[in-house]
């Protein structure tokens, strides 16, 4: 049994920090990735048929973790400070740092997959592709322990008027400005902050706060003020050190 594995390939996507990437997959619909398959595989047969399907599971490295040694409980953001078992949930840290996605296929074009509702940060080594199978991966009973009494808080966002001629500004960069428009507004409803800085769900951090995250190669600045967002404005990306913090 191989206890080493090549990646096939790494995927692109408009995460380019973990912060204000999506903890699942799916939650930010207008998201992108593209995932090329390493050329000298020579891989583009083992695509055929895959077409045909609307999902795909990726199988991944997180290879952004920059934990040092394993804990076994782990403060998933949902839990809002409590601990459990790392093997109770979707944690990056874990004895073999391998992520599973379920993403949307778009389209096939050689050996190259254009994909969408990604929660992989922008370079993360794939290991493997499998097409999503409702038959066999789709189970709407299933019990769903600790996350059934915590559900996600849902945040307003605002657009302010610099930050929409920003986004007219993007226009020429290539970019399709409403998609973009779509994924801030997904990204910020779920309020990438972690425990610390938000608060609880029933107790908000009530301070205003300014942040910024990474989208593709621009920088969205926004003003938390309890649990409303407002976007301020949508820069081009440089690493400014002066840049709005990420929590
Ligand atoms: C909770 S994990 C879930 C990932 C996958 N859906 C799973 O269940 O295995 C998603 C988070 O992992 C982090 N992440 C994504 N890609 C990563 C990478 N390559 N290295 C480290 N962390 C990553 C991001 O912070 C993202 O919000």
């Amino acid at each position: 049994m191989p206890n080493s594995f090549e990646p096939i390939g790494f995927i692109e996507t408009c995460f380019k920090e973990r912060f204000g990437t999506p903890r699942q997959p799916g939650l930010v619909p207008s998201s992108w990735g593209i995932l090329r398959l390493r050329p000298e595989l020579n891989l583009s047969d083992a695509l055929q048929g895959l077409e045909g399907f609307s999902h795909i599971w990726l199988i991944f490295v997180f290879h952004q973790n920059t934990n040092k040694g394993l804990k076994t409980k782990v403060h998933p953001p949902r839990m809002e400070g409590e601990k459990i078992g790392l093997f109770a949930t979707r944690t990056p840290h874990r004895p073999n740092p391998i992520g599973l996605s379920v993403v949307k296929l778009e389209r096939i074009e050689g050996n190259t997959l254009h994909l969408s509702g990604v929660d992989l940060v922008d370079g993360s080594p794939i290991l493997d592709i499998k097409p999503y199978l409702p038959s066999a991966d789709s189970l709407p009973h299933a019990q769903v322990g600790w996350t059934s009494s915590r559900p996600e808080r849902t945040v307003e966002v605002l657009m302010t008027e610099e930050a929409t001629a920003d986004l007219r500004g993007l226009l020429p960069a290539g970019i399709d400005a409403t998609r973009f428009k779509e994924a801030v507004r997904e990204i910020l409803e779920l309020d990438p902050r972690p425990t610390f800085y938000k608060g609880t769900l029933e107790k908000p951090n009530p301070y205003t706060d300014v942040y910024g995250f990474r989208l593709d190669d621009f920088n969205v600045v926004y003003r938390m003020e309890g649990v409303r967002a407002t976007v301020l404005h949508i820069q081009k990306w440089t690493d400014d050190p002066s840049a709005p913090p990420r929590p």
